[in-house]
């Protein structure tokens, strides 16, 4: 399983069979290091309404004729708009043919255009996806929760936490969510997009070695072979 990372909470994670994109986030942040034009994939798993994990879906799936992954409402609401698309919901795994997606419960909201006219998108999910033998979670954006126990105990090759405060869990709390879930490798997300949730990533992972854990930072563009 190869997996990188197109900045904020974005990756393509790359399996035998498919190419996926978690939460495109390309063409308004100035920090993606590929242009939603160039990118290529089968599915596009998006873990919650908000556009900074939504706003290239929609191209991006068309372009591909990728099928959008997201819960129930998102799901419905990119296939009004013309994309394939299949809608779960936490607690629910579905066996695609390169391997399985499962939602897990994630502590956020999921809106798209807040303002004065939200459109409320069902809730926020995590995603674990198991291909290849391999097990990933991509915990959305979320709060610590004391259920990553559980999604931790099936083993995981590689964790993608967000650690940026103010809208998800900061660094502290992240470093409790790897106590939780105990991954073999992780990886930060969420981060130094915007002013409110700059972090330092290299601290991070200083913090996460003398608990025991294995972190790696990535920078836009960087890849990760599990
Ligand atoms: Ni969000
Ligand atoms: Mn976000």
């Amino acid at each position: 399983m190869k997996v990188t990372y197109y900045g904020h909470s974005c990756f393509l994670v790359e399996t035998a069979q498919a190419r996926l994109l978690i939460d495109p986030f390309l063409t308004d942040n100035p920090l993606a290091s590929v242009a939603a034009a160039d990118v290529k994939c089968d599915y596009v798993l998006l873990s919650h309404g908000h556009e900074d994990h939504t706003c290239d879906a929609l191209e991006i799936a068309k372009a591909n004729d990728a099928t959008i992954v997201a819960n129930y409402e998102i799901a419905e609401y990119f296939g009004a708009k013309g994309a394939k698309s299949h809608g779960m919901n936490p607690g629910g795994g579905h066996d695609f043919p390169f391997g399985r997606v499962k939602l897990t419960i994630a502590h956020h909201t999921s809106s798209l255009n807040a303002g004065l006219n939200p459109i409320y998108l069902g809730v926020p999910c995590g995603i674990i996806v198991e291909a290849d033998g391999k097990r990933l979670y991509h915990a959305g954006d979320t709060a610590l929760f004391l259920d990553m126990q559980l999604i931790g105990k099936g083993g995981l090759d590689l964790a993608l936490l967000p650690i940026g405060d103010n809208f998800t869990m900061g660094p502290a709390d992240a470093l409790d969510a790897l106590d939780l879930l105990r991954p073999r490798l992780a990886a930060p997300m969420h981060f130094n997009t915007w002013p409110p949730i700059a972090q330092d990533p290299q601290a991070f992972v200083a913090a996460a070695a003398e608990r025991g854990h294995i972190v790696k930072a990535l920078n836009p563009g960087d890849t990760l072979v599990v």
